[in-house]
């Protein structure tokens, strides 16, 4: 068989579409010359020009547009890929995000994502991924939205390591205010994470990802954990359905401590030691100190971090008003050394091994 073929269809079993089982009797009585498509429908594993249609995609990871042109793959997450396309009719750039094709065969999950997309077309703040439009193409929905030139904040970690403190406050102070802006609308989105906080050229932070999100008092998702555990709050962990801004104000703490420390708060684990943690393990001061952050930044972690919703930050104003009172930045992070240039990949090579940022912030 055509190698290609072969890992279509071993695809096709890896994400589900077909049980192992199944595949290996449709394999066995294989026609000599039978197109996988052909198979695959004559033994009713999948309809033939649905077959086709993925053999043609690569299982969702090279799509087809008839108005855009697709261009780079600019991040994956759990349940999409984002590309940067070129619009046929304007020339525009756009970034496009799909739901993955394994995932978008269960209802519920393509229901999220066309909500997500909705709700990204309908919102409008300078802190939020602004969506355009809503589009079905090649069988596949897609979202359309404004390209960020730049790169999210799990990435610019994992390269540059911990952030310095002024550039830190300026992400907690951006985020506030769009987190403002949510609560004003009763939205809670439940999955704020480094990965989910893109930095354009200019240092804007924008948040993107609104795949969890819901309306406060929805009781949705409610007995069930949604997000992901090393940045969620204790009542979102306990799947409490009556989450509200708290809620989010918790994972931007622990965003921050992650972009701060190299580590977020309890583990990065996806297990349920990590998410008793954060039910019940309480911030180690200790641990916290040993990081030698500023007294401002640990105070802002720790009232972020508070397990007790009710000692957190109750408001995203709450945040606002006391960084304007307490933080006098050194830099004006209206105007941040622009990312693309401290971090060209050029500079990056030519700059010695000790010139390196620690992973710990020493100072
Ligand atoms: N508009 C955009 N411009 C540039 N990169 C983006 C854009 N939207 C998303 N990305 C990148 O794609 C990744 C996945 O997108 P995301 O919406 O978080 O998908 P998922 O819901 O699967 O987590 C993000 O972490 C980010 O790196
Ligand atoms: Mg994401």
């Amino acid at each position: 068989m055509d190698p290609k073929d072969a890992r279509f269809l071993a695809g096709l079993v890896h994400l589900g579409f077909v049980s192992g089982t199944a595949m290996r009797e449709a394999l066995a009585g294989a026609r000599e010359g039978e197109s996988p498509p052909d198979l695959l429908a004559r033994f009713g594993l999948m309809a033939a020009e649905e077959a086709e249609r993925l053999r043609a995609n690569r299982l969702g990871a090279e799509p087809s547009f008839t108005r855009y042109e697709r261009l780079e793959l600019l991040g994956e997450g759990r349940t999409a890929r984002v590309f940067a396309v070129r619009d046929r009719r304007d020339g525009r750039t756009y970034a496009v995000k799909l739901c993955r094709e394994e995932q978008a065969r269960d209802p519920k999950r393509l229901r999220r994502f066309l909500e997500e997309a909705r709700l990204l077309c309908e919102l409008e703040h300078p802190g939020l991924l602004k969506g355009y439009r809503l589009a079905r193409d090649h069988g596949q929905y897609f979202l359309v939205m404004e390209l960020i030139r730049g790169e999210d904040l799990e990435r610019a970690l994992e390269r540059d390591g911990p952030f310095a403190e002024d550039a830190l406050l300026d992400i907690a102070r951006q985020v506030a205010r769009t987190l403002r802006f949510l609560r004003e609308r009763g939205l809670v989105h439940r999955d704020l994470k480094p990965g989910n906080l893109l930095r354009d050229g200019d240092g804007r932070i924008v948040l993107c990802d609104l795949g969890f999100a819901v309306r406060e008092g929805d009781l949705r998702g409610g007995g069930r954990t949604v997000g992901t555990i090393a940045y969620i709050s204790p009542e979102q962990a306990r799947g409490l359905a009556d989450l509200d801004a708290r809620a989010d104000i918790y994972s931007l703490g622990a965003t921050l401590f992650h972009l701060a420390t190299g580590e977020p708060p309890f583990g990065t684990g996806e297990d349920p030691r990590t998410l008793r943690s954060q039910v019940g393990e309480p911030l180690s001061t200790e641990r916290l100190r040993a990081f030698r952050l500023s007294p401002l930044l640990h105070y802002f972690l720790e009232k972020m971090l508070a397990k007790d919703r009710e000692i957190r930050f109750q408001t995203p104003d709450e945040i606002l008003a006391e960084l304007a009172e307490k933080w006098r930045p050194e830099t004006d992070p209206a105007t941040p050394p622009s990312p693309t240039a401290r971090t060209s990949p050029s500079r990056r090579r030519r700059r010695p091994a000790a010139g390196r940022r620690p992973r710990r912030r020493r100072r």
